[in-house]
């Protein structure tokens, strides 16, 4: 599947930029240096629809403080009506069957339709950690 092999690019570029490009990793790690695992999460998952900065919205809306967010509540975002309308209000759990499944959560959201879910429960720990991580630090960028 055409996403499936673009993460996979975006991870390998990823593994490659490490390893090769030296000042990118110590920009990287300067910026960041106590999650970088969790970051690179993710990185390789979610950034491509999806910013932490504050009202940066892209194809998805920002994440920035997203736990213990009302769904479907930024402003600014053109969210389906099946979210809005959902009544979550999201924490670690709820993220979890959402990352897994975006559909079975809430059938008809506009994620699903791009996302159909990430199996690797090790990954989602990391990104629900990540996504945390940075509500709790506030607006890092
Ligand atoms: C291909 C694009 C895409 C990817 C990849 C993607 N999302 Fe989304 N996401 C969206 C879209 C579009 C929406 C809005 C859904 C709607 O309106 O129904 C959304 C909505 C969300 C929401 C609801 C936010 C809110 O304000 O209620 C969360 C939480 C979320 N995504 C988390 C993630 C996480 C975590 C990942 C990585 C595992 C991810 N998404 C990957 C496109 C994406």
């Amino acid at each position: 599947m055409k996403k499936v092999s673009l993460r996979t690019a975006a991870v390998l570029v990823a593994a490659a930029a490490t390893i090769y490009n030296l000042g990118w990793t110590a920009t990287v790690l300067a910026q960041n240096n106590s999650n970088d695992d969790l970051e690179l999460a993710f990185n390789g998952h979610c950034r491509e629809c999806h910013s932490f900065d504050k009202g940066d919205n892209r194809l998805g809306p920002t994440l920035y403080g997203v736990v213990g967010r009302k769904a479907g509540t930024v402003p600014g975002f053109s969210y389906s009506d099946s979210l809005k309308s959902s009544g979550i209000t999201w924490n670690e759990k709820i993220l979890d069957q959402w990352i897994a499944n975006p559909n079975a959560v809430v059938p008809g959201n506009n994620m699903g339709v791009i996302f159909s879910g990430l199996s690797d429960a090790g990954e989602r720990a990391k990104i629900i950690a990540f996504l945390k991580q940075d509500t709790k630090a506030g607006n890092k960028m």
